[in-house]
């Protein structure tokens, strides 16, 4: 039910913090250890390379997987569109593992390459927001988001618990591979601190709908740019605003820029930068610099860490593998806001559905 909220995607939007503490209490036990199911882990903990196959912002959220399972787990992995890898299969290691991200379970596209890999005999997770869903009957194993149903077309608590999930996943596995990195990162404080740094950050939304007027009222275009991480949130940041403002909107690679986009930038382009990590700071920096010598008005979203004066949005500090989970609220925001402001339908975007169950 919608209570007090106007918008299915603020009430998601907002339920973030709570999302984070569901999860940990559905994956902590009575002796306070964060678990995983042993099969899954075991299974997981046999692959030589990890293979990610979901669609639109679950495949944004599985580039942030990547990253977090790399360095905790060990593994190296791929994360594939599922309409892609379906008809174009890579070369596969020897000992692929497949994991299946999807807030709906039901998306054809990712369905028809767990058919497939099904029929090879490989091994598959699924990890979903719905129980029973096509997808988590049809794999071997499944992790649930304990997110709370979805209902705004725009996913927002989907990506933030899916991310949190493969985490949790990733943690277990690397603690029990005995992986330095894994046994000093501490999975139930550092997302209680998510949790409560997303809270203090949404206390803050009141700035928002003026941010979004000064930056993108009567704009057709916009652009966000980040390395590393940053890059990812700012796919999902531009997905986040084109689906629901139909502004057309870039993620970019912030270093990638000069290489031809920024023959985009004219008077008045919007360019919103996000900036969580030390070691791209200063690059990042002078990708701005670049575009606004050449007339783009721009937004910089960092982390109190590397923050400088005059930044616009300083999110509160959290473990650099989670920098995700609090960069992406203020561009779930953004959209939010954009879209207010040019009176559509936040909830229901045009031409899309909740649920795509055609190729
Ligand atoms: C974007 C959005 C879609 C879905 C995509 C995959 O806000 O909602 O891009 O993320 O259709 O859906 P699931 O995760 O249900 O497989």
């Amino acid at each position: 039910a919608l209570g007090t909220y106007e918008h299915y995607m603020l009430k998601e939007i907002e339920e973030q913090p709570a999302v984070m503490r569901n999860i940990l209490a559905h994956y902590v036990n009575e002796d306070d250890e964060v678990v995983v199911d042993d099969e899954i882990v075991e299974a997981f903990s046999k692959a030589d390379r990890v293979y990610i196959i979901a669609c639109g912002t679950s495949w944004n959220a599985g580039l942030v997987g990547k990253t977090i399972i790399e360095t905790l787990a060990g593994i190296p992995t791929e994360v594939h569109l599922a309409s892609e890898f379906g008809y174009n299969t890579p070369l596969l290691s020897e000992k692929p593992f497949f994991i299946y991200l999807s807030q709906s379970g039901e998306t054809a596209d990712s369905r028809q390459v767990l058919v497939k890999t099904n029929k090879l005999g490989y091994p598959a997770l699924t990890v979903t927001n719905v129980a029973g869903s096509t997808l988590s009957r049809e794999a071997n194993y499944t992790m649930l988001l304990h997110a709370g149903p979805e209902i705004a077309v725009a996913s927002t608590k989907a990506y933030t618990a899916q991310i949190a999930v493969l985490s949790i996943l990733a943690s277990v596995t690397g603690k029990n591979k005995g992986i330095e990195v894994a046994q000093n990162f501490d999975v139930k404080q550092e997302l209680s601190l998510v949790a409560n740094n997303m809270d203090s950050l949404l206390t803050d939304e009141n700035k928002f709908p003026s941010l979004v007027h000064n930056l993108l009222a009567e704009t057709r275009n916009a652009f966000y740019i980040g390395r590393g991480t940053d890059y990812s949130v700012s796919l999902e940041a531009s997905l986040k605003l084109k689906e629901i403002s139909y502004i057309q909107c870039e993620g970019f690679a912030s270093g990638e820029l000069k290489h031809g986009t920024i023959a985009l930038i004219e008077e008045g382009t919007p360019v919103i930068a996000l900036i969580t990590a030390d070691h791209t700071n200063l690059q990042t920096r002078s990708n701005i610099q670049e575009v606004k010598s050449r007339g783009a008005k721009t937004c910089i979203i960092s982390m109190e860490d590397v923050a400088q004066e005059g930044d616009d949005v300083v999110l509160p500090h959290v473990h650099p593998l989670y920098t995700a989970l609090v960069s992406v609220l203020p561009t779930q925001l953004i959209a939010y806001y954009a879209t207010l402001e040019r009176g559509l339908d936040v909830d229901k975007p045009r031409n899309l559905a909740k649920s795509v169950t055609v190729e």
